[in-house]
């Protein structure tokens, strides 16, 4: 439904006024991958680094967005896409709000995350393929789900029963299975630095 008869309002204080009050730009830091590639583990890895940094940052966490904000969302393709379009929401709002926000969403469907790319400024997100061969992220299975979408035990599993489209120029691409947690979190550091953002 398309909303009628509402006014956007704009804010004094601006995101650019919070940026240079934190002393850096914000961003989203959109982690994408498979279950058990390793997103949300690089993407707190991430955001603890920054924090030490002095870094303003926040992480939205599948797991987490999904016992509250979008528990009653399932994993139908209709779900996910509303998962990631009400997410994309509340990142824009955290960068509107100064911070770096990592988040980590399987976000399978690239046209999803096309369209969350499209509300932010150019820059602003940043897409992260954790990229990891389907046949390790089975092989460590942290919450054995994999092993219960074999079974049947669940339907329109990620990788098993249901799409994951690769992206295909991501901002930046991490190999789970070749580098360590420490190097990828060098490597998206890196690229921070090297846009500026801080
Ligand atoms: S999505 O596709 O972006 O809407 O998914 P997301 O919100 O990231 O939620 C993924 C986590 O939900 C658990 N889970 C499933 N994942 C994939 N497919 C199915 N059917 C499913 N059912 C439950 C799982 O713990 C995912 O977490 P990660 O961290 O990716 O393993």
């Amino acid at each position: 439904m398309t909303q009628t008869n509402i006014t956007w309002h704009e804010t004094t204080i601006t995101k650019h006024d919070r940026c240079v009050q934190n002393g850096h730009r914000s961003c989203v830091l959109w982690f994408t991958g498979l279950s058990g590639s390793g997103k949300s583990t690089i993407a707190n890895a991430v955001s603890n680094e920054l924090y030490r940094q002095g870094i303003s940052e926040y992480v939205l966490d599948g797991d987490n967005i999904r016992h509250g904000l979008n528990k009653d969302l399932g994993f139908s393709e209709h779900d996910r896409t509303e998962n990631i379009r009400r997410i994309g929401e509340v990142a824009k709002l955290f960068v509107d709000s100064g911070k770096v926000v990592t988040t980590a969403f399987i976000s399978p469907f690239h046209s999803d995350r096309e369209q969350v790319r499209s509300l932010f400024a150019k820059g602003e997100f940043i897409e992260v393929f954790v990229d990891c061969p389907i046949e390790e992220c089975e092989r460590r299975d942290p919450k054995q789900l994999y092993a219960k979408a074999r079974r049947g035990e669940i339907r329109d599993f990620t990788g098993i029963d249901s799409p994951y489209e690769a992206p295909e120029h991501p901002e930046i691409t991490v190999r789970s299975d070749l580098i360590s947690i420490e190097e990828a979190v060098v490597k998206v550091l890196d690229y921070l630095r090297e846009k500026n953002i801080f």
